[in-house]
């Protein structure tokens, strides 16, 4: 990067009717699209909506879409995304509804996690003992593999199923669902694989992958829902749905 050269800077103005405004914006070492967007906020723009809040890829409140790709700004060098050019385009995540500029609403999004049973169920009551699951067990292993995501929304964004189907209840949830199937102390079972063995369900996956490629915490979305695929079919095997 050249000392005092500036990035032209393209983002998304409006709801879902709107435009790109230009800014430019001095360059940084280690500037991230989330600085570029505070920039622009705090020195050029301040009616500028966007969202963020921890910094540090743990909050997953501020994933948008750079130069068509959805990511976590905060975490997103610019070096990385620009590739050599000198211009960014920065816009509101996909298949979300845009409340203003670059924020949307998240709220369907996480009703879908309602919907997929998405909550831990115990059969516990306080006066129980802690339930030990020893780290190498599989089913413990494989509910890990899923347990880090951060809710913030660059898969569903990323997934051209829940473009074709609104209904569809989209890679996060679902993830999250299959977390829960595997948890060995969670007591929903039948009740949960009902939940996402519907029309929006697990099977309306058509393995893109494009959830697995793009998602910040390394989750894979997609092995999880293939995971759920084979529970559904075998408690359907056994009349259980
Ligand atoms: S699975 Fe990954 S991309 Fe999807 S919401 Fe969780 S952390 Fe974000
Ligand atoms: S693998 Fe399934 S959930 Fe993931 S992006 Fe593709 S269709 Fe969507
Ligand atoms: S601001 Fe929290 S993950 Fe980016």
């Amino acid at each position: 990067m050249q000392r005092n050269c500036t990035l032209s800077v393209r983002v998304w103005r409006g709801k879902s009717e709107g435009a790109f405004q230009r800014f430019e914006v001095p360059r940084h070492p280690s500037q991230t699209v989330l600085d570029v967007v505070t920039y622009i906020q705090r020195a050029l723009d301040p009616t500028l909506a966007y969202r963020f809040a921890c910094r540090v890829g743990m909050c997953g409140s501020c994933a948008m879409t750079v130069n068509g790709v959805a990511r976590w700004t905060c975490r997103t060098h610019v070096d990385k995304a620009i590739k050599n050019k000198n211009e960014i385009t920065i816009g509101p995540l996909r298949n979300l509804p845009v409340i203003r500029d670059l924020v949307t609403d998240m709220s369907g999004f996480f009703d879908k996690w309602a919907r997929a049973h998405g909550r831990f169920q115990g059969a516990q009551t306080k006066r129980d003992d802690f339930a030990r699951v020893p780290p190498a067990s599989p089913g413990r292993q494989l509910a890990d593999a899923g347990i880090e995501c951060i809710g913030c929304g660059v898969c569903y964004s990323a997934c051209d199923v829940v473009s074709w189907n609104p209904d569809y209840l989209g890679p996060a949830a679902l993830n999250r669902a299959w977390t829960l199937v595997k948890d060995e102390r969670d007591a929903a079972g039948v009740e949960r694989l009902r939940a996402v063995a519907g029309d929006a369900g697990c099977h309306s996956c058509h393995t893109h992958m494009s959830c697995t490629e793009n998602c910040p915490k390394q989750i894979s979305p997609t092995a999880a829902i293939a995971g759920l695929k084979r529970a559904v079919a075998a408690a359907a095997m056994r009349g259980q749905l």
